[in-house]
């Protein structure tokens, strides 16, 4: 039997955007190819599988896509499938800040000279908010370092109460954007597992097993 039959996962993917005006937004190197992975490997391995995506990626035709923007969008989305899902993976680099006002005419330059001032405010944690509402869910979180990277995921680990956190360094040609990925699998109370470098399809089907292992 497929080693996700019966099973929904809600899997985010991508760098969410944060608009300024109807031209311009604040966003990161995320290209959505780690989510993307998981989403098609999961539906590949018999899973029901929601993508919540800012990215636009080829994806197996049973995968339900759903396309946003903006991390308060994808929170929507995400929280929206939360009652109905086995486990959610945040694969997704979400904005921590969004711009305060957004313009609905392109912003103009005043003059040659002036500088600019953004005010930012804080975007929801959505892994966060997931981690403080679950009940059967598992819920799975990626931590992006580049420096102390099994210290700060252990952390992020714990403060955003996940089951299982995917821990990569980035930066420097590794992780965003490339075609493999080389992470520690963490789980609470366990020594973390170590996964070689491996294309991105290789590092997601080891993460679905082991997920499938927890949700027996
Ligand atoms: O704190 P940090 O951004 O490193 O945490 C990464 C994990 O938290 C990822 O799984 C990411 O999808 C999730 N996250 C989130 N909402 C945010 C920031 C991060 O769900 N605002």
């Amino acid at each position: 039997k497929p080693f996700l039959q019966g099973k929904h996962l809600v899997i985010t993917a991508g760098g969410t955007r944060e608009r300024l005006d109807p031209v311009r937004y604040i966003s990161n190197d995320s290209s959505g190819k780690m989510g993307t992975a998981l989403a098609n490997i999961a539906a590949a391995a018999g899973a029901a599988v929601t993508l919540v995506t800012t990215a636009k990626r080829p994806v197996l035709p049973n995968i339900q896509v759903q396309q946003v923007q903006s991390a308060v969008e994808m929170q929507a989305a995400v929280d929206h499938q939360f009652a109905d899902c086995d486990a959610v993976i945040m694969a997704a680099a979400v904005s921590d800040y969004r711009p305060k006002t957004v313009s609905d005419h392109k912003l103009k330059k005043p003059n040659a000279t002036a500088g600019l001032t953004l005010e930012l405010e804080q975007n929801p944690d959505i892994l966060a908010g997931l981690g403080r509402q679950k009940t059967t869910q598992l819920v799975v979180g990626f931590a992006a370092e580049t420096d102390d990277v099994l210290v700060n995921a252990a952390k992020k680990l714990q403060t955003k109460h996940a089951d299982l956190l995917i821990a990569n360094r980035v930066g420097q040609g590794i992780g965003f954007d490339q075609e493999t990925n080389a992470v520690w699998l963490m789980r609470p109370n366990q020594a973390p597992e170590a996964i070689a470098e491996a294309p991105k399809t290789v590092i997601a089907a080891k993460i679905l097993q082991m997920l499938a292992t927890m949700m027996g």
